[in-house]
């Protein structure tokens, strides 16, 4: 059986959280509310008696870097794209208690009846990527598109992981929704409508699939910093570029080095590097494959035994999938810890306040869109329900 090596303590934390409050915001937000001291050795109990007192009134979703502790009550595990088409798929569920961040319970809550109340246990679990586009950045990054002549031909295409406003824009803009398994589609899909693509807001996965899926050159590609001056790209650049890329990144997968590649390829001989798309292009380019969660997931159940993995994306998934499959060496892509720590918000105490408070009759942490970025969320989100299969 082989032995999973934990990556060493990260020096610093990845993410300041609970500073203010700002519910529009992804950043975390003070999560107010009784919550159970972790210690408190009857929550498992405690959760199993409220989930059971709640029956088939509620349905748990848990994204694949959720803890342990909180997996173990999903009803559903999936990646973004399988958790949003899970959310749809349950009109009959009056609460869905979302474990994952802000933005998936935002479109759950798109995507789900009126009537379904969607909870997030914890307020504070945003996604530090999906605040790297304000909507105000984005409509200048529109105004600047329109000053150099290119708006009208370029669609945007927004991955799942950013606010609703901004996938609001996207529907109101004819363009789509796309997630890490559905990039490629979502992007063939785009340049059968128009000649350039406002990709929101993650460079990397914006990069990788147009260069390694469309077979695009990364001369193809520009790079819009909503902090510079016209984006810091002159309407020259803008003009020939095919891919206009929003200057975000994810904070746990851009951990991830070129260096990390080498040094694995070193220490185990034979190792299949296997990454999440949201790593920089150099490190995608070093692996041997990329994909989404689920594509990581089903690639280590169908992978011969005995074989060796380093695997690129966050850590409790990574833990998980070397508990699972035993028979295989897997390890760590990083020397160090590398959590999502807004994902990592929601634990075992949050996830039983939020049950028992739903099974006493109090819905807290709900997470509403209001009515008319819910509508062109929607319209955005369904554009990608609907894409063509491959
Ligand atoms: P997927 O769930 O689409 O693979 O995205 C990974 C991620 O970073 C979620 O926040
Ligand atoms: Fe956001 Fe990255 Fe965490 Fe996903 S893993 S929620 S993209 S910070």
């Amino acid at each position: 059986m082989s032995v999973f090596s934990e990556p060493a303590a990260t020096p610093s934390a990845l993410l300041l959280l609970g500073r203010g409050a700002d519910p529009t915001a992804e950043r975390g937000v003070e999560c107010p509310g009784d919550l159970p001291p972790a210690a408190d050795p009857s929550l498992i109990e405690r959760a199993r008696a409220a989930r059971a007192a709640l029956g088939e009134r509620a349905f748990i979703l848990g994204h694949h870097y959720q803890r342990d502790e909180v997996i173990d009550f999903a009803d559903v595990t999936g990646d973004s794209f399988k958790l949003a088409r899970e959310a749809a798929a349950r009109p009959e569920a009056e609460y869905i208690v979302f474990c994952g961040v802000h933005f998936m319970a935002e479109s759950a809550d798109i995507l789900t009846a009126a009537s379904q109340k969607v909870v997030l246990p914890d307020l504070a679990a945003g996604c530090s990527m999906a605040d790297m586009a304000a909507i105000a950045q984005v409509e200048d990054a529109w105004d600047a598109l329109t000053d150099a002549g290119v708006a009208d031909g370029t669609v945007p295409v927004t991955y799942m992981n950013s606010s609703a406003a901004i996938k609001a824009f996207t529907g109101e803009h004819g363009g789509t929704v796309c997630t890490s398994s559905n990039a490629e589609r979502a992007l063939r899909w785009a340049f059968g409508k128009g000649e350039r693509v406002l990709f929101l807001p993650d460079q990397h996965l914006g990069r990788n699939t147009a260069v390694l899926q469309l077979g695009m050159s990364l001369d193809d590609c520009v790079v819009y910093n909503p902090h510079k001056p016209g984006g810091g790209v002159t309407a020259d650049e803008l003009r020939r570029a095919r891919m206009i890329l929003w200057r975000g990144h994810c904070s746990v997968h851009g951990r991830f080095t070129r260096t990390c590649v080498d040094q694995v390829r070193e220490r185990v001989p034979g190792v299949n590097v296997l990454v999440h798309p949201e790593c920089a292009h150099e490190v995608v380019t070093a692996a041997d494959l990329v994909g989404s969660t689920e594509f990581i997931i089903k690639t280590l159940e169908s992978a011969p035994s005995g074989s060796a993995w380093a695997i690129g994306t966050e850590l409790n998934l990574v833990r998980r999938l070397a508990r699972t499959h035993p028979d295989k060496h897997v390890t760590f892509l990083d020397s160090t810890v590398c959590y999502c720590s807004t994902m990592n918000r929601i634990d075992l105490p949050h996830l039983v306040a939020s049950l028992e408070s739903l099974a006493a009759g109090t819905v807290a942490n709900q997470i509403t869109v209001p009515e008319r970025v819910a509508h062109w969320s929607r319209v955005a989100l369904q554009q990608m329900l609907d894409l063509p299969a491959n």
